[in-house]
């Protein structure tokens, strides 16, 4: 089967015709500003790799099945692998005119290659082209970043394993709480950073599916074999309804999310390093590689690596938003509307990606400062809980023994004292069934060790929790 040329490209010499009229059903060509407008090409020759993958994919398919000729395919092969080289050497030339990347590289293959150039076309649109590329350059992208998620935990997960018997105090709404492991907080982020993978792993699945086919909106006449594209681009599935494959997004959106949410994750951690850094803290040092000074405070040491991290969690969420906002309003099938998707959705993979990377090596510079920790966590009457608990084992009442404790903690607060170092006569006198065997539930070891129920902070449960995410990330 052979086709007619297509009546949307310029015949002779493409590069030098695209300025004028798109078409002959034009009698003029576009303004400057309006090419420049709708132009994309400045930000998605980024998919030019995809674009010639799916390109070659949709030739070689048309050649299987008899509608471009063997030698078309061969033709196709030859021009692509040159286009292939002039890209990668920076000698492509890219040009304003021609759109988009499609067109760039279709246009320089004509040029190139002549007829086949013409005839890759065949049954295909660049609404089901752009949907097959960029779930392609995503696909690529989300296989990059799942191994620095992958190395995010890993570098939490070596800094925990020197930590099971650090004590650090636990907060809730930044009040002392309770005791607990510094690991046990480290492994909460592993936690979170581990179900941001699965959720990546799971919008791979639906980012995994092959539009072409699909070609304007409709299907295509000729006998594609869409199977064997997606076995050629590595598809695990086929979009199965036309105007949804040319129209749907909702793969970045779920990608957007996911990161989204990682970059929330992220920058509680951060935050956590910024207060942790502080003076007022001071648990932890952050290695001088990681910091910047000020320009008019000689002893500035500031955490910026953490802090931007922590911002730029803001432009991520805010890409989330806004391409919420392109898709809500979208009657089907493609409108050009879904050219805005890229710009959002490149800066989300270039920002995740820099910011996993540093806050990984950034983590790994960590120094603890193990005795500011456990002053810290001596200070708030952290064994309060304790002391009630071990009431409790005594027969008490929870409510009744919340109330002795709360009692003995306002005595300790008037003599400026711990409540492990309140006399046990005074101790006594909060209830009587209180004996020596209470310093040892007072301290900050015997309140960890007491949390041995599973996913608790003692340290031998931490061991355990280690060990299996070790066993997971090797
Ligand atoms: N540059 C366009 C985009 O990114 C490619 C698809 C254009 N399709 C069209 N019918 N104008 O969405």
């Amino acid at each position: 089967m052979s086709t007619s040329p297509s009546p949307t490209l310029p015949s002779a010499d493409p590069l030098a015709n695209k300025a004028q009229a798109w078409s002959a059903l034009f009698t003029e060509p576009m303004s400057e500003l309006v090419q420049r407008y709708t132009a994309s090409v400045n930000f998605d020759k980024r998919l030019w790799r995809a674009d010639i993958d799916g390109s070659m994919a949709h030739a070689r398919m048309l050649g299987a099945q008899g509608i471009i000729n063997a030698e078309d395919v061969a033709a196709i092969e030859r021009g692509m692998t040159q286009i292939v080289g002039e890209i990668e050497s920076g000698q492509f030339q890219w040009q304003l005119a021609l759109e988009d990347v499609h067109l760039n590289i279709e246009a320089r293959l004509t040029q190139l290659v002549g007829d086949a150039g013409k005839r890759l076309h065949t049954g295909r649109s660049r609404n089901d082209q752009v949907a097959t590329d960029v779930r392609l350059w995503l696909r690529g992208e989300i296989d990059g970043l799942a191994v620095l998620l992958a190395e995010m935990q890993r570098s939490l997960l070596t800094l925990a394993e020197s930590h099971a018997d650090t004590v650090m105090p636990g907060f809730t709404h930044l009040q002392v709480a309770q005791p607990v492991s510094f690991a046990h907080h480290l492994l909460a982020y592993v936690e979170m950073f581990a179900r941001d993978a699965e959720r990546l792993a799971d919008a791979r699945r639906r980012t995994n599916r092959l539009p072409l086919g699909a070609a304007a909106l409709a299907g295509t006449s000729y006998p594609l074999d869409r199977h064997a594209v997606a076995r050629a681009l590595g598809f695990e599935a086929l979009c199965t309804n036309s105007l949804d494959a040319v129209s749907d997004r909702d793969f970045a959106l779920e990608f957007s999310s996911f990161a989204s949410i990682c970059m929330v994750h992220v920058s509680r951690l951060a935050e956590e390093i910024v207060l942790w850094m502080s003076q007022n803290f001071s648990f932890i040092d952050l290695a001088d590689r990681y910091c910047t000074g000020s320009s008019i405070m000689p002893q500035k040491r500031n955490p910026d690596v953490a802090e931007l991290a922590r911002g730029k969690s803001g432009r991520v969420i805010g890409h989330l938003m806004g391409l919420l906002t392109l898709m809500k309003g979208q009657p089907l099938t493609y409108n050009k509307d879904n050219q805005e998707d890229k710009e959002p959705l490149f800066d989300t993979v270039d920002t995740l990606r820099d910011t996993l990377r540093i806050m990984a090596e950034m983590v790994g510079g960590i120094r603890v400062k193990a005795a500011a920790m456990e002053a810290a966590a001596l200070k708030g009457y952290a064994t309060a809980t304790d002391l009630a608990d071990y009431l409790v084992k005594k027969g008490l009442p929870f409510r009744d023994a919340h109330e002795a404790v709360a009692h003995a903690v306002k005595v300790a607060i008037a003599q400026g004292l711990d409540l492990s170092q309140l006399p046990l006569d005074t101790l006594r006198g909060f209830h009587a069934s209180i004996g020596d065997d209470v310093f040892e539930v007072l301290s900050l070891k015997g309140s960890l060790n007491a949390r041995q129920v599973l996913g608790g902070t003692a340290p031998a449960r931490v061991r355990e929790a280690l060990a299996a995410h070790r066993r997971r990330l090797g």
